[in-house]
């Protein structure tokens, strides 16, 4: 133990879900959930909303590990059909513990590397809570507000965040 605080987000590795993970990213996500944090899911989470949602439609599900724990993870997927499936649509978290020191930061920008080759050109949030710190990384990383849904979540306002992404 150096006993100097939160270690860098450098220490963390982020890979794709291989199989036999997808308990452990279940088990993390519910707890997201069960806390209410940034998705819209009513808890508590069950397994069959779970899969549909991270796994059946995903063109790639990344984990970040850091000492072999998971600390987030985030899924990449078409956000439309056909001839509108070049948008993508991600979903990120960080467990609790481990937020504040970039982990979020290191997700996105992997989905935002990431996607291009994936066949996307463009990537969309659609339900970003008003009050979600999130929104002040995401405009950093160059997502800008396309739209506002009222009263979304619980008469919280939501927020629809988009950005084009670079060629693969
Ligand atoms: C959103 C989330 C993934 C961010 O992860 P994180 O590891 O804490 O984020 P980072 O440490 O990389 O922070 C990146 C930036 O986000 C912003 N930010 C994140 N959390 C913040 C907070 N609690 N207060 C203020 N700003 C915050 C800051 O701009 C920060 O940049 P800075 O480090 O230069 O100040 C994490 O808070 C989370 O899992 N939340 C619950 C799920 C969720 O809301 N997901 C997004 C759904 S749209």
């Amino acid at each position: 133990m150096s006993g100097e605080g939160p270690s860098a987000p450098g220490e963390a590795t982020l890979e794709l879900l291989q199989e036999g993970e997808e308990q452990e990213l279940f088990s993390a996500y519910a707890r997201i959930v069960a806390d209410g944090d940034g998705f819209p899911h009513t808890p508590p989470l069950g397994w069959g909303e779970f899969a549909d949602y991270w796994l059946a439609h995903s063109a790639a599900v990344v984990l970040a590990r850091e000492a072999g724990q998971l600390i987030g993870a985030y899924y990449l997927k078409p956000n439309f059909v056909g001839r509108a499936a070049h948008i993508a649509n991600a979903g990120y978290f960080v467990v609790a513990a481990e937020r504040g020191r970039g982990i979020g930061r290191l997700l996105v920008t992997d989905s935002i590397r990431r996607a291009p080759a994936l066949g996307f050109d463009a990537l969309q949030f659609n339900l970003v809570f008003a009050s979600n710190p999130a929104r002040r990384l995401y405009e950093e990383l160059g997502f800008e507000v396309v739209g506002r849904l009222p009263r979304a979540v619980e008469g919280e306002d939501a927020l629809i965040y988009w950005r084009t992404l670079p060629p693969a």
